[in-house]
């Protein structure tokens, strides 16, 4: 275990340590059996209900455990330093499903959903993406119009997480008419459930990595939603999804620590172990120094994740630290997990060791939830908001540099 810079409390602790028990006696037996054979196991999102962790960031009040930012995160790392698909699920349905619906529902809508996303009796799902809008989220063509009690939606989202087992998804569309286009202000945020008449499950992908994640499609086909199910404002719903992805970066930073560490450990405990020219391979400088770097970026991936996990607990706007997060993360992911496969040789190559899925797990991490070049570009707008300069801003900036002074 890579000690942590972060001085925990005893409740993070706890739950650190609960998630790291879990993870050992209930998701590591079936990782490499799950990843070889693309495996969701459903039985894992009730127990992971059970013990809280699909309510994590829900107040005890809508049937979550409240916990603060810091204690999810460090949870999640601990889930994807043995499985990162199973972390992409609890990720997902943490950070963007039910902190929406928190967020922006309505109390009904809370009642009828939240809880049970919080209780962990359904599962959650966000779908943004299409075929032909990834980076450019805001090009999405999915349509909704109003029909008396309801919005019917037309179109096909992509690339969605948790897609064929999810049981509230929250999905957004164009509310602005073909003829009155109005770019990211014409897009809206649905509620939607799988027996909605005109839902299906289209395309499941075959991936490189986080192979026991369900990766699909979703077909609506004249879906009919009721009214009551359109989420806060119409025509926010692009503002919407951005701010959550503020939140959904952060998770999807701890999942590439988790990966990063993992590859770091398991090279440690090998590189000692491994005898060549008469002794362990950790002798030579050569797989020193490489053991260094990787555990100098997992340190520094953890330190600055942390302290956004801080900065958002106080409140803060954390779209810049958010996006540096999982830049950093991400990269330091990919880096640390080639390094490993290089350290195991021949035996990182083959699938007897896991550095050689940890490698391609960490993959997406640089892809999804914004590629490495959109938070740059998230990165540099931000900046450009702070120092005032007439570049393309974001409106939303508020001095996300600050420090007091
Ligand atoms: N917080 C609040 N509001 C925000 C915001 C943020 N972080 N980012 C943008 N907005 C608002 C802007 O203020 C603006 O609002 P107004 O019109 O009211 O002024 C509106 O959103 C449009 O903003 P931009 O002009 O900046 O929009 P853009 O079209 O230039 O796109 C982008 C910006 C950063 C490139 C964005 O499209 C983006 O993040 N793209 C990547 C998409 C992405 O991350 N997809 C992930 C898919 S989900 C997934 O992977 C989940 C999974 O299953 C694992």
């Amino acid at each position: 275990m890579i000690p942590s810079l972060s001085q925990l409390t005893a409740e993070q602790r706890e739950i650190q340590q609960a998630a790291r028990d879990f993870a050992q006696a209930e998701i590591a037996p079936h990782t490499a059996s799950w990843d070889r054979d693309a495996h969701f196991e459903p039985s894992l999102v009730q127990k992971l209900g059970e013990l809280g962790f699909l309510g994590m960031l829900v107040p005890e009040a809508y049937d979550g455990l409240g916990l603060d930012t810091l204690s999810y995160l460090v949870a999640l790392e601990e889930i994807s330093a043995v499985d990162a698909s199973v972390a992409v699920m609890v990720s997902v349905h943490n950070s963007l499903p039910t902190q929406m619906i928190l967020r922006w529902g309505t109390d009904e809508q809370k009642d009828r959903y939240l809880r049970p996303l919080a209780r962990g009796e359904k599962l959650g799902a966000f779908a943004l993406s299409e075929p032909d809008a990834g980076s450019d989220a805001a090009a999405m063509t999915t349509q909704a119009v109003r029909d008396g009690d309801c919005w019917v939606l037309n179109g096909t989202k992509a690339w969605v997480t948790s897609g064929t087992h999810a049981g509230v998804i929250l999905a957004m569309a164009r509310t602005d008419r073909p003829d009155n286009r109005r770019g990211a202000r014409g897009i809206s945020t649905f509620i939607v459930t799988p027996d909605m008449p005109g839902f299906r499950i289209g395309k499941k992908e075959d991936k490189m990595g986080l192979r026991a994640s369900p990766t699909v499609q979703l077909v609506f086909d004249n879906l009919r939603v009721p009214a009551a199910n359109l989420l806060g404002e119409e025509g926010h719903g692009f503002s919407y999804a951005m701010m959550s992805l503020d939140n959904g970066r952060l998770g999807i930073a701890a999942q590439a620590i988790g990966i990063a560490r993992a590859a770091l450990e398991h090279s440690l405990a090998y590189a000692a172990e491994r005898r060549q020219f008469g002794k362990p391979i950790a002798d030579f400088e050569a797989i020193q120094f490489k053991l260094a770097d990787m555990a100098k970026g997992v340190a520094a991936a953890r330190a600055l994740l942390h302290a956004t996990a801080g900065a958002k607990d106080r409140g803060e706007s954390v779209t810049l630290p958010a996006a540096m997060s999982k830049l950093l993360a991400s990269e330091t992911a990919m880096s640390v997990t080639r390094e490993a496969v290089q350290i195991f040789g021949g035996y990182g190559y083959v699938t007897d060791y896991p550095v050689e899925r940890l490698f391609r797990d960490a993959k997406v991490t640089e892809i999804y939830e914004g590629t490495s070049e959109i938070q740059r570009v998230v990165i540099a707008r931000q900046l450009y908001a702070v120092s005032g300069s007439p570049a393309h801003t974001a409106s939303h900036a508020t001095s996300p540099l600050a420090n007091g002074d």
